[in-house]
């Protein structure tokens, strides 16, 4: 591998820096057993290539695996690997590629780390593709979640969710006001009256949804103001100040090896851990000083925090469309051959001023909107 400029830092602020090199490299110079999480989202495995060094999926294990030995050794004990990685589809069919569950396998199995817990990362704002299989010929649905793989170096590593705790639903805030009679659930579960006790909060869940929609930004701002190109794959910094907040406390020290544009660096400096970014694009460094350098009028304005996407939060129940045994037949050749448009199945929808009745009337839209 081609060494680069490594260890001396490309940027430094208050509570860490970024590196200008390969993580590889980086991370050989850091003691054993010094890190207390790692929170990263890699190149994801493609099958088309983007411009930040994506891997094809067939070749992602080998790629990986000096990662994950580097990733062992620099943890401690009582530390945590937080991967974030998106899945691919195969070439040329609509079916889905392993390659991130054949990494989570290499990982546990191969390379000593264990699965504390799977995450899910609902991105509602995902578009619908690809097009080819969801809008064209309809035979797939949207793809609109990562997997996030929480391991651990030890079965025990240090974790508390009560620091990710989320407001009570609506239901549950009732619940706690009108109180609970302890009884057994239909599936058999006991469920004590402790369930009634307000303890402020709700534990979250293990699927976590968050909109990848920014738009409106320090970093934005600052690439559009210094002629940067923003990186391109970006996730929003809810989702490492999720792990960050459960899994470290002030002062511990986080790392992102595949660093892009800094969004650990970001949450890290702002909730007081000790953070280092690697990445091996210069660019990608220069443009994440943005997260950090104040140094316009314009950049250091204050931004308005629009809450316009409070109902993405909601998942669609589905069911809402479904109406009688009507519309079309499905494919026979599970959509091996394109149709021509006008043939192509069709969507039912309900008429609108029907749709609070009680037997609401199928019509049918072309598809493909
Ligand atoms: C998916 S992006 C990370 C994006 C980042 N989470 C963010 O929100 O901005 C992966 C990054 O890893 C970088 N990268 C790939 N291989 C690397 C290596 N060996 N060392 C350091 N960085 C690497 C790529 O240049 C790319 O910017």
């Amino acid at each position: 591998m081609k060494k680069l400029q490594a260890e001396k830092p490309y940027f430094e602020a208050g509570h860490g820096k970024i590196i200008h090199g390969d993580s590889l490299d980086v991370l050989a110079g850091y003691k054993a057993a010094s890190v207390d999480l790692i929170m990263t989202s890699p190149p994801f495995g493609l099958v088309r290539q983007k411009d930040y060094g994506n891997v094809d999926a067939n070749d992602y294990l080998a790629w990986f695996r000096d990662f994950g030995v580097q990733f062992h050794r620099v943890l401690k004990d009582s530390g945590s690997l937080v991967i974030d990685i998106g899945g691919a589809w195969n070439k040329g069919q609509p079916t889905r590629s392993l390659y991130h569950f054949k990494l989570l396998i290499m990982l546990c199995e191969e390379l000593g780390f264990h699965l504390a817990q799977d995450f899910y990362w609902w991105n509602p704002s995902r578009l619908p593709t690809p097009a080819e299989w969801v809008t064209v010929r309809r035979v797939r649905v949207k793809d609109a979640i990562n997997t996030v793989w929480w391991l651990s170096k030890t079965p025990w590593p240090k974790a508390s969710n009560k620091k990710v705790l989320q407001p009570y639903s609506p239901a549950m805030k009732t619940l706690l006001k009108n109180g609970y009679k302890a009884k057994k659930r239909p599936s058999g579960h006991d469920i004590s009256d402790k369930f009634s006790t307000d303890n402020g909060a709700a534990i979250p869940p293990n699927l976590i949804a968050i909109p990848n929609t920014e738009s409106n930004s320090f970093y934005l701002r600052y690439c559009e103001e210094h002629g940067l190109k923003p990186h391109p794959a970006r996730f929003p910094s809810e989702l490492p100040e999720y792990f960050i907040r459960m899994l470290t406390d002030p002062g511990d020290v986080v790392i992102d090896p595949f660093g892009g544009s800094c969004v650990t660096g970001e949450v890290c400096e702002r909730l007081k851990r000790k953070w280092t970014c690697i990445e091996m694009l210069r660019d990608y460094c220069e443009a994440a000083k943005g997260r950090f350098v104040r140094d316009s009028e314009m950049s250091a304005k204050a931004f308005a925090n629009p809450d316009d996407d409070k109902n993405y939060y909601r998942l669609p129940r589905p069911g809402i469309l479904w109406n009688g045994e009507g519309g079309e037949l499905l494919q026979k050749d599970g959509g091996k051959t394109r149709l021509p448009k006008a043939a192509s199945p069709a969507t039912p929808v309900l008429k609108k001023e029907r749709m609070n009745k009680k037997e609401p009337v199928l019509v049918t839209a072309t598809a493909a909107k």
